[in-house]
This record gives structure tokens, C-alpha cells and sequence, in this order.
């Protein structure tokens, strides 16, 4: 380039991130504490805390100790939490009997965090896995996962969970035709305010690792490819969507968040509901191990990671990440506050 090419650059995009006030002025999307939900795993007991080893910094608790934490978390302006059980081998059957339990771990979290905190939004998972002796999500039969035999329990779960006081039930599960099964028996009994997120678009993944570590949840034979999709699809994608608004979803999940984003992406732009994304216990322990190494610095890269699925178009977004970001960015406003007051 000639001295003369140079002068000709009428195009100089750098000349909008001259300065971080420039930046904070041209940025396109913002991640808030709004838009987060924070996954819980709850145990038996009192005063009871089990780190899960392959998520650091995270903790399966007691329904009191968790109490205290859903209160943390509200303090710092988190406004959801989704609740998971991990339910002792004894308690387990192949019809996840226990999941209707009125008096269940579940239940019993359920109701004393709305009694605690009744703005604290809660969401609680509906799928057998984490009460069913054979680990799976819907009910077997002969190694087969039946979709229609499922349903009934789905809905008596989600309907012991409606009656805890849950603001919304989160079908896991993927059978078919769940959405509008479980929305006749809520609506049956009275429940027409219990919303439901529904994971329309869940991947048979890998990334799932340490979750089902935490919760002793694995499938005890075979894999979730008959009813969990297959992660090469996209427009299955759309398919699954479509069916569970017309079902009655209040709000669909993409999830893995990371691996997806293109997903996310194209469930927005078919969708008029609310787009959940959840990042997942595998992408929360890449960067926990690889940060433990020294290898990547888990602040910068979950804040980035997060805010791509934003971009990507969830508009909210379950993630182990949730507390610490919330931390992350109470101590920024404060330090902008002290700034002013210099
Ligand atoms: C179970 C369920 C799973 C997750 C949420 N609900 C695991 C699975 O489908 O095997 C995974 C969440 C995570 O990995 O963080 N229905």
C-alpha cells in the first residue's frame, strides 16, 4: 500500500473501540444477573454439604444449608434456581415411585425455599432418572424405553412438585407428547399458573458427565440416544420446538448452551416464546480443570462463554456459573460506584 492507498481507508472499524467507554457505549449484547439460573443439588439430611469432584466449587446440600444459599442468592440478584434431587439407592424403583412422595427431598426443598423466599423463582426437573433404579428418564420395559407408560408418572410428578409450590416444572425427559400431558393433569387440578420450561431440544451428550456423577443418575444399561437427539441435528431441532409450543410450552431449552449455540440460535428465530440455554456440568468442569491448571482463567472465559450463548439468543440461561458471575458482577457495580465517588 502506497502512503496515498493509506489515506483512502475510509473504513476503520477499530476507530469504535478506541476507548472503553467507546466499547461500553457500542455493546451489542449484555450479559445481566437477570438473566441467569443457578442449578442446585439437594441431599438428605442436615446440615449436610458433599462436594462433587468433578465440579469444583459446587456442592450437593442439605434442604436447610440450601435454604441459606437460595437466600445468598437472592441477595445477589439472582432471581432462579432449579432444583435437583439425589435420591438415596434404597429409595429407587423402576416407576420412580418416589417422585410423587409428597413428603419427598424434592417436595420438601421446594416448599421450604417458597416458604423462605417466595420471590425466588423455583424450577424443578420432571424425568425418573434421579428416582429410577433402572437410570433412565422414562420408564423400562424389556431394555426399552416406553414413551407412552412414562407420561402418567411425568405428569404425577410434576403435579406433587405443582403442589410443593414450584413456579414452573422443567420436563427433562424427552418422551413425546409430555408438554401436553403434563399441562391437562396441572390444568386438571387447579395448577393453571405452574408454567413450564421445557427441554425441547436436549442432545444426547457427553458433556452431561459430572451430573450424573453428582446425582448417581447414569443410565444402568444402554445410552439415551432413543430419546435424547442425536447432536448432528439441527432442523430435529425445530420439529421438537414447534411440537412443544403447540403442546403448551411456557418457555423451550436448547441444551448444551456451548456445543449449540447455532441452535440456540435458530430455535430464537422460529420461536416467540422465551429461549432457555443450559450450560451444562461438562462445559461448568472443562473450565473449573483447565483453570485448576492454570491453563485458562475461569472469570474471563465463563463470563465469554456466557455471553455467547446470549448472543447466541437465549434469553436465559441455567448455569453452575450463575453465583459466581452474580458475585462477579455485584463487586464490578461497587467498584464503579467507588470510581464516581473519587
Ligand atoms: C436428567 C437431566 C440431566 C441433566 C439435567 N437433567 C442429565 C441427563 O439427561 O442424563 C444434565 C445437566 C448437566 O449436565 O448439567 N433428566
Amino acid at each position: 500500500m502506497s502512503d496515498k492507498d493509506i489515506w483512502m481507508l475510509n473504513q476503520r472499524p477499530r476507530r469504535n473501540r478506541k476507548n472503553e467507554s467507546l466499547r461500553l457505549l457500542l455493546t451489542e449484547t449484555q450479559l445481566s444477573v437477570n438473566d441467569l439460573v443457578m442449578p442446585l443439588f439437594v441431599i438428605e439430611g442436615k446440615k449436610q454439604s458433599i462436594k462433587i469432584p468433578s465440579m469444583p466449587g459446587i456442592e450437593k446440600m442439605s434442604v436447610d444449608l440450601l435454604c441459606r444459599e437460595v437466600e445468598d442468592l437472592f441477595d445477589l440478584g439472582i432471581k432462579a434456581v432449579a432444583l435437583f434431587p439425589s435420591i438415596s439407592e434404597h429409595l429407587k424403583d423402576k416407576k420412580a415411585t418416589e417422585s410423587k412422595n409428597p413428603n419427598g427431598l424434592l417436595q420438601k426443598a421446594v416448599k421450604a425455599i417458597k416458604q423462605k423466599l417466595p420471590e425466588m423463582v423455583v424450577i424443578t426437573d420432571v424425568a425418573m432418572d434421579p428416582y429410577s433404579s433402572d437410570g433412565h428418564d422414562g420408564f423400562v420395559k424389556n431394555g426399552k424405553i416406553l414413551n407412552d407408560e412414562t407420561l402418567p408418572i411425568l405428569a404425577e410428578m410434576a403435579l406433587a412438585q405443582a403442589k410443593a409450590g414450584c413456579d414452573l416444572v422443567a420436563p427433562s425427559d424427552m418422551m413425546d407428547g409430555r408438554v401436553k400431558y403434563i399441562r391437562k393433569v396441572l390444568d386438571q387440578n387447579g395448577f393453571q399458573d405452574v408454567g413450564i420450561l421445557s427441554y425441547a431440544v436436549k442432545y444426547a451428550s457427553a458433556f452431561y458427565g459430572p451430573f450424573r456423577d453428582a446425582l448417581g443418575s447414569a443410565p444402568k444399561q444402554g445410552d439415551k440416544k432413543t430419546y435424547q437427539m442425536n447432536p448432528a441435528n439441527i432442523r430435529e431441532a425445530v420439529r421438537e420446538v414447534e411440537l412443544d409450543v403447540k403442546e403448551g410450552a411456557d418457555i423451550v431449552m436448547v441444551k448444551p448452551g456451548l456445543p449449540y449455540l447455532d441452535v440456540i440460535r435458530l430455535v430464537k428465530e422460529v420461536v416467540n416464546i422465551p429461549v432457555a440455554a443450559y450450560n451444562v456440568s461438562g462445559e461448568y468442569a472443562m473450565i473449573k480443570a483447565a483453570a485448576q491448571k492454570g491453563w485458562l482463567d475461569s472469570q474471563s472465559t465463563s463470563l465469554e462463554m456466557l455471553l455467547s450463548i446470549k448472543r447466541a439468543g437465549a434469553d436465559i440461561i441455567f448455569t453452575y456459573f450463575a453465583k459466581e458471575t452474580a458475585e462477579h458482577f455485584k463487586h464490578k457495580s461497587r467498584e464503579v460506584q467507588k470510581k464516581k465517588l473519587l
